[in-house]
């Protein structure tokens, strides 16, 4: 996998949010030759605090992927595309659905097809979500759960992936889509309280503010640490046999929210009580989810190598030392 990136020419679109800004560092030790791509939009994920330490080694391009123009030259010579940059408030899906449609359906469609045009031979990998399945009818959910999904994003999401299979099955191109379960780690977005609750718990608990938790608290969830959701996206666009297929990220080990918040409790002690849903949060929620991430496993090896417990703690200890960027 290192030999494949070596040298290769890798753009970012994203690039300086959470995601894009660990797959960044991944790659710079790989070798590649990054361009990150962000709009920089303020009340999204980018800083550029996320590249301080590989400001050097890569390049930035300041464009917004809802530019189909900019899009066509940066296509051009790549070697690969991952392509995570998103509208990604499941919430602001619902109270602004036309931006999420431009950014996380309509450019993505733009991106498949200036690549068809300029570069029909780049690896594409698209950051896709669990979101596609709404609330689950069995659990693990495997990639054969049926799509329903529970608010705007996940149709808009869903509607990507479906261009990049189309894509792959119609033009031969090299797709992949993960489905990617919550991810948590250095340089997550704090500050966007509209973002999930991984988020929203680890700021309350670094300023020292106790935690509600909507519901009982019994909802279970999976986890990823960024470092393996990285380690998936390369393996994804460096493994022959994920191309043109969509696949489930997910943890071995699930929790409830109950148990999450023990977890951090154990790490960095708070004050919790549940409270009932907000009706604009209770519209949307899915419920219990896990996922089974064995398709994904078989074709590429990859297993998640980072627990809740010792990932939290990182992402605790990152944030301890960095409040500029949580307060
Ligand atoms: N973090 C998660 O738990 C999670 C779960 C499922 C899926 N995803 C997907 O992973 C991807 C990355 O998520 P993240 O957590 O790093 O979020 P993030 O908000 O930190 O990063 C998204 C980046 O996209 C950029 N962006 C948004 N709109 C843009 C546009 N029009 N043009 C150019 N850049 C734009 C933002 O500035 C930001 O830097 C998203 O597509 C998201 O839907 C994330």
């Amino acid at each position: 996998m290192s030999d494949w990136f070596h040298d290769a020419h890798v753009l970012i679109t994203g690039g300086l949010g959470f995601i894009g800004s660990n797959l960044a560092k991944h790659l710079v030790r790989l070798g590649s030759r990054v361009t990150l791509l962000d709009s920089m939009i303020p009340s999204y994920g980018a800083t550029l605090d996320n590249i301080a330490e590989i400001r050097a080694s890569v390049h930035l391009n300041f464009s917004d992927v809802r530019d189909m123009h900019s899009l066509k030259y940066l296509v051009r010579g790549q070697d690969v595309i991952f392509s995570l940059a998103g509208q990604v408030s499941h919430i602001d899906s619902m109270t602004d659905p036309l931006t999420d449609l431009d950014i996380n359906c309509r450019s993505q469609l733009s991106l498949l097809d200036c690549c068809r045009a300029e570069n029909p031979r780049v690896r594409l990998v698209l950051a896709g979500t669990r979101q596609i399945y709404g609330k689950p009818k069995f659990l693990p959910v495997t990639e054969a759960h049926p799509y329903s999904p529970a608010d705007v994003n996940g149709i808009n999401k869903l509607a990507a992936e479906m261009y990049f299979t189309l894509y792959s099955q119609v033009y031969d191109m090299h797709t992949v889509c993960l489905r990617l379960t919550n991810t948590y780690g250095p340089h997550m977005d704090l500050k966007n309280s509209q973002k999930g609750f991984v988020g929203v718990f680890l700021k309350q608990v670094l300023a020292g503010k106790p935690i509600q938790i909507f519901g009982t608290g019994n909802q279970r969830r999976d986890f990823n640490h960024v470092d393996d959701v990285c380690r998936a996206l390369i393996l994804a666009a460096a493994t022959t046999n994920a191309r043109g297929e969509c696949f489930n990220l997910g943890h071995h080990q699930h929790y409830s929210l109950l148990e999450f918040v023990q977890v951090l409790h154990q790490i960095l002690p708070f004050e919790f009580q549940c409270v009932p849903f907000p009706p604009s949060r209770q519209a949307i929620d899915i419920g219990d989810y896990y996922g089974d991430y064995s398709k994904f496993s078989q074709a590429t090896q990859w297993q998640p190598r980072i627990g809740l417990d010792e990932g939290l703690r990182e992402t605790v200890e990152f944030f301890q030392a960095r409040t500029a960027y949580w307060s």
